[in-house]
């Protein structure tokens, strides 16, 4: 398969053209050298590689400044998606599209399947939403992934690199219990877009690792995992944080669609998590006072 990869150099983006590279595929890899918000340059640029399939995981993730400062966020995650999709017309080939748990309002108090409603509570879930349906509309060929709470080599934050880089400068944590969701890891992530993007089976995928916690019990882990757990760590309510974004309280993804289209199921965060902690212990600048 001759594959165009957007956002290559993100967290997914690097593990997406690592996994579809090993499996043999012809990557073409792209990031800000090849700007989705630029419609011409992307049109011309994938309709002269022709590519069999393009995976869209070039975003702007900043779901705070972009309540501040909606623009950019919106340009970026639903006019360059909507550039993305029309290039794929134009090239006849089929598209894959990274979305997020953020469509919903994580009021539901159970996992969210596939078939339920949609309701965004922030710009960028309204973004993703508007860019998932414009992706649908146009394209029969097309994946849309939904995901969450992303950890992975490249890239320039997430989650665990920040526990980790707050326990260590300041010794202490605050972290809230009032956010649920499946902790991801981009390589987990990266083989299941690959055999779904290789099966043919168009259509809308939850795909995140198993294990479901709280923000505060996902840090915890991380703590435990990096043999730190001696750093107290202060539950707290997200309203505590004063940010933004409203973040869905509650939404782990279920994955339903995988599994009822017999995908093998990813592996529990917390094994990836462990191989990830040891290698950021061993390539993150972090002291212990
Ligand atoms: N991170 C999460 O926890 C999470 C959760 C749910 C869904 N997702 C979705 O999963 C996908 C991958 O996320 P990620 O964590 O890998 O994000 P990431 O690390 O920020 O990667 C996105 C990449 O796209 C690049 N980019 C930004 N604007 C661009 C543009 N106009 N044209 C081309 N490239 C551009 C970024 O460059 P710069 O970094 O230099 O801006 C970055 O290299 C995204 O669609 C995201 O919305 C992420």
């Amino acid at each position: 398969m001759r594959v165009v990869i957007l956002g290559a150099k993100g967290q997914l983006g690097s593990d997406l053209v690592e996994v579809f590279r090993d499996e043999g595929e012809e990557v073409y890899p792209f990031d800000l050298d090849l700007d989705i918000t630029d419609n011409r340059r992307l049109l011309d640029t994938i309709c002269s590689l022709s590519p069999d399939l393009v995976i869209n995981s070039a975003a702007d993730v900043d779901a705070d400044r972009a309540e501040v400062d909606p623009d950019p966020s919106i340009r970026v995650n639903y006019i360059g998606a909507q550039n993305v999709a029309l290039a794929c017309l134009e090239a006849d080939c089929a598209c894959a599209f990274i979305s997020s748990d953020y469509v919903f309002d994580g009021k539901k108090n159970a996992p969210y399947t596939e078939m339920d409603e949609p309701n965004p509570q922030g710009v960028y879930g309204r973004a993703k939403l508007a860019a998932e349906r414009y992706v649908a509309s146009l394209l029969p060929r097309h994946y849309i992934f939904r995901t969450q709470w992303l950890f992975g080599k490249a890239g320039k934050r997430n989650f665990v690199k920040s526990i980790l880089r707050n326990a260590s400068e300041k010794g202490y944590l605050r972290v809230v219990t009032d956010e649920v969701g499946c902790p991801t890891a981009t390589e987990d992530l990266a083989r299941i877009i690959h055999s779904v993007c290789s099966s043919g089976l168009y259509g809308l995928y939850h795909a995140t690792n198993q294990g479901i916690c709280s923000r505060y019990e996902f840090a915890r882990k991380i703590l435990e995992v990096a043999g730190w757990d001696d750093v107290p760590v202060e539950p707290i309510r997200y309203a505590e944080l004063g940010l933004p974004c409203p973040r869905p309280p509650y939404s782990p993804l279920d994955n339903m669609n995988l599994r009822l289209r017999g995908f093998s199921p990813a592996r529990h965060y917390e094994e990836p998590l462990r191989d990830y902690v040891k290698w950021l212990l061993q390539n993150m600048d972090l002291t212990r006072g």
